[in-house]
């Protein structure tokens, strides 16, 4: 079976509900190739508003969610609640979630765990810092943050893995179509030997960084390339051209 093309949007910390307005305009308006899966990342607070605005074919994820059910632990919100609201899908491991907000490759591997045994899909990000790829360590970061979640990970049916460069991220560094390609295969055939062939042949690996309507095409040639992981592109209408990068 052929990988899906899989197109998520970031929103992060943006947006009120009259620009989410304007996005679900522009989804509506498309045309929105019919072969890919959209998927959009709210902010929580926002989640049932744009979930009942986006037209039929685009699903909305939460940015995140905690590793418990419920309890005491304020701010967080927890899988079983996104579920409770219709939610299918969650980003997480994102690299602000790790840089910014100090979580862990454990912590984000327990959050995986929580999510899937709850039923959620988890968009899983991983990616170096400009300084781990300058020392050549790309490919070691990358397997150590993607190994913590495989200890923990029984199926992996239900994640789509996103590498996201670092220095690429909201930067307009793109990494190049080459640079994208290298990762994306040394991911492939780090599944291929430390988890089997199978998940290495279906598993989607999406590209994040700078993707843009103008380079989303080369991007998406390249043949371990699954799709996008869009921030900043994914607010405005090019989010569109992007979608359909692999018509
Ligand atoms: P960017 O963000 O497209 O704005 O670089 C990507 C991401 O953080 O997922």
């Amino acid at each position: 079976m052929p990988r899906k093309f899989f197109v998520g949007g970031n929103w992060k910390m943006n947006g009120d509900k009259k620009s989410i307005d304007g996005i679900c305009d522009f989804l509506k308006k498309g045309p929105l190739d019919k072969n890919v899966e959209i998927v959009v990342g709210v902010p929580s607070v926002y989640l049932e508003y744009a979930k009942s605005k986006v037209p039929a074919g685009v699903l909305c994820a939460a940015q995140n969610c905690y590793k418990e059910p419920k309890g005491a632990f304020t701010g967080e919100i927890s899988p079983e609640m996104l579920k409770d609201i219709g939610i299918e899908w969650v980003i997480l491991g994102h690299s602000e979630r790790r840089n910014v907000f100090g979580e862990t490759d454990e912590l984000i591997a327990e959050k995986c765990k929580h999510a899937l045994d709850t039923g959620l899909k988890v968009i899983l990000c991983c990616g170096e810092k400009l300084e781990e790829r300058e020392a050549g360590k790309t490919e070691e970061v990358v397997v150590r943050q993607l190994t913590a979640c495989a200890k923990k990970i029984k199926d992996w049916t239900h994640v789509v893995v996103a590498y996201e460069p670092v220095w690429a991220i909201g930067t307009g560094k793109t990494a190049t179509p080459a640079q994208a390609q290298e990762v994306h295969a040394q991911i492939r055939n780090w599944m291929k030997e430390k988890i089997n062939p199978g998940v290495a042949d279906n598993t989607r690996i999406l590209y994040g960084g700078s993707v843009t309507a103008d380079n989303c095409r080369d991007l998406a040639k390249q043949p371990d390339v699954d799709g996008s992981l869009v921030g900043g592109a994914s607010l405005k209408p090019d989010f569109v051209k992007i979608v359909n990068a692999a018509k």
